[in-house]
């Protein structure tokens, strides 16, 4: 049953908008001024407040400032007397929804409370719709897949436990995030989150920097220094990379994993720690294990809990949220007001195979903001390696008159492939796109040979064959009686723009 609080001096008022709301099954609650109105509001749960504007002690602005202070989702009608229809208005500015004039006829009541409500419910649907960890840095970990949304239950579970878990998945598919939520939503989330990059510490440092050493413990040693496992006492210490770590440095690992405890390089003591262990490798660890590579011992160790991330490419329902955060994160970063993306844009994004994954959308991303101009994301700026076709398809729309979306024969793919004489391709550096052979053509007169000439031949052919037939490139092809995708493939060779000759 949907909620809703009546504020308002006028005990009469009160008592018929409740009687009315309450026919129309709503819940209604009552407060006689802005002050028991804020209290209520903090104790209780209202989707719907009713605000009268002018009341003794607090006025109704004032209430309103801290209702929406306190939950910017309750939607707030403002009450009014005509005489002080101003300040109704000034509130419609602070976040009130709507006003309406007193006398309040019942009928114009329920119906502007019911619009506001489902108005509502669209919007907490929206905001619902994208499952989100919020992380420190104002990093958001956002996942819309059923896939994530799994993944975002499993993170729930295992960040109130302190077995080590292992995250696995491709590089680039958020690993480090999975990391970060298991720590900050658990309860050691005042404590310290640490990272190892097991990958990124040369061999002779890696067993200092993961247990510290004594002052004199080897050369160059010349204070004590405390490693990280201790660091992370009480939190979790993140171990990326895992795949990357030495034999040695495996058995001395299993050890602490197991024991607890370690001695740093050059002690005579052990150190007690209370760590949760968090890995991550984008490395098969049982391919590994099998070779001899990765202790089996230290694998099962680590892999109690296994999380694996799926590459973009399984859960494209992300793409759709991921761009829109991205978009919204690089508006602040570059201070732009891209306000969106237009459908063709996305569905190039959506079409995409993502080897990189989430990294490389948020490059991708990023790029276009660099060189958009417009305020919207378009094709054009996308790189080649996503939006490739689409190029091609623009480069040859710019320098012929075929419609590459009908024109069956004009199929790029296999234009590239045969004749290895490319056709291109945007720079979306440049924006525009253009049409290139790959070879290019330069004729040398001192070279005169047979070759040479044939091609200086076929091109000024072809070039007075695209005059006669007014650059149509159908035409052109039916009369010279070649296919069209050679003659198509010649152009791109020699770089004829058959719109020069329209
Ligand atoms: N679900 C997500 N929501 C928002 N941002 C994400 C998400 N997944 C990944 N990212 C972003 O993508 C980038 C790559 O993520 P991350 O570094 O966690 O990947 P990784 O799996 O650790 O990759 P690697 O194996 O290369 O280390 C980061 O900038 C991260 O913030
Ligand atoms: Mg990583």
């Amino acid at each position: 049953m949907l909620k809703v609080l009546v504020v308002d001096d006028d005990a009469d008022l009160r008592l018929s908008v409740a009687t009315a709301l309450s026919e129309s099954h709503y819940v209604v609650d009552q407060a006689k001024d802005g002050e028991e109105g804020i209290n209520r509001v903090r104790s209780t749960h209202y989707d719907l407040v009713l605000l009268d504007v002018n009341m003794p002690r607090m006025t109704g602005l004032e209430a309103l400032k801290e209702i929406k202070a306190h939950d910017p989702s309750i939607i707030v009608i403002v009450l009014t007397a005509f005489s002080n229809v101003r300040d109704a208005v000034e509130a419609t500015k602070e976040g009130a929804y709507n006003y309406l004039e007193k006398p309040i006829k019942a009928e114009n009541l329920v119906y502007i409370v019911d619009k506001a409500l489902k108005a509502q419910r669209m919007v907490r649907n929206m905001t619902m719709s994208a499952p989100v960890f919020k992380l420190p840095g104002g990093t958001d970990f956002i996942g819309q897949s059923s896939e994530m949304k799994r993944i975002f239950g499993v993170i729930d579970r295992l960040a109130r436990v302190d077995t080590a878990v292992l995250i696995r998945g491709e590089s680039g598919t958020g690993k480090e995030l999975v990391a970060q939520a298991l720590h900050f939503t658990g309860p050691r989330k005042d404590n310290r989150f640490v990272t190892i990059n097991c990958s990124a510490i040369p061999e002779t440092l890696i067993e200092s920097e993961f247990f510290g050493h004594e002052k004199g413990a080897f050369t160059g040693a010349d204070s004590r220094k405390i490693g990280k496992f201790q660091y992370a006492d009480g939190g979790t210490l993140f171990l990326d990379e895992i795949g990357d770590i030495s034999a040695g440095m495996q058995v001395k690992l299993l050890r602490v994993l197991q024991e607890k405890r370690f001695t740093p390089v050059g002690a005579n003591r052990e150190v007690e720690v209370n760590v949760r262990i968090v890995a991550a490798t984008n490395r098969n660890l049982e391919e590994m294990v099998k070779k001899g590579e990765f202790r089996e011992d230290l694998f099962y160790r680590l892999n109690v809990l296994p999380i694996h991330l799926p590459a973009l490419r399984e859960r494209k329902n992300d793409i759709d949220a991921l761009t829109k955060y991205f978009i919204e994160k690089f508006n602040q970063q570059h201070k732009k007001d891209i306000s969106g993306i237009t459908p063709e844009t996305m569905a190039l994004l959506k079409a995409h195979n993502w080897p990189g994954n989430i990294r490389e959308l948020e490059n991708v991303i990023e790029h276009a903001f660099v060189i958009e101009t417009e305020n919207v994301l378009t094709p054009a700026s996308l790189p080649g390696s996503v939006a490739g076709s689409y190029h091609k398809k623009a480069a040859l729309a710019a320098v012929t008159d075929l419609d590459p979306e009908v024109d069956d024969a004009a199929d790029l793919d296999d234009l590239e492939d045969e004749s290895g004489a490319l056709i291109c391709v945007s720079s979306s550096d440049s924006g525009a796109p253009v049409l290139m052979g790959g070879k290019g053509f330069t004729l040398d007169i001192n070279r005169l040979d047979f070759q040479a000439n044939k091609e200086e031949f076929e091109r000024q052919f072809l070039i007075s064959a695209l005059k006669a037939f007014k650059g149509r490139i159908n035409q052109t092809a039916l009369h010279a009686n070649i296919p069209k995708k050679t003659l198509l493939r010649k152009l791109a060779k020699y770089g004829i723009n058959a719109r020069e000759y329209v």
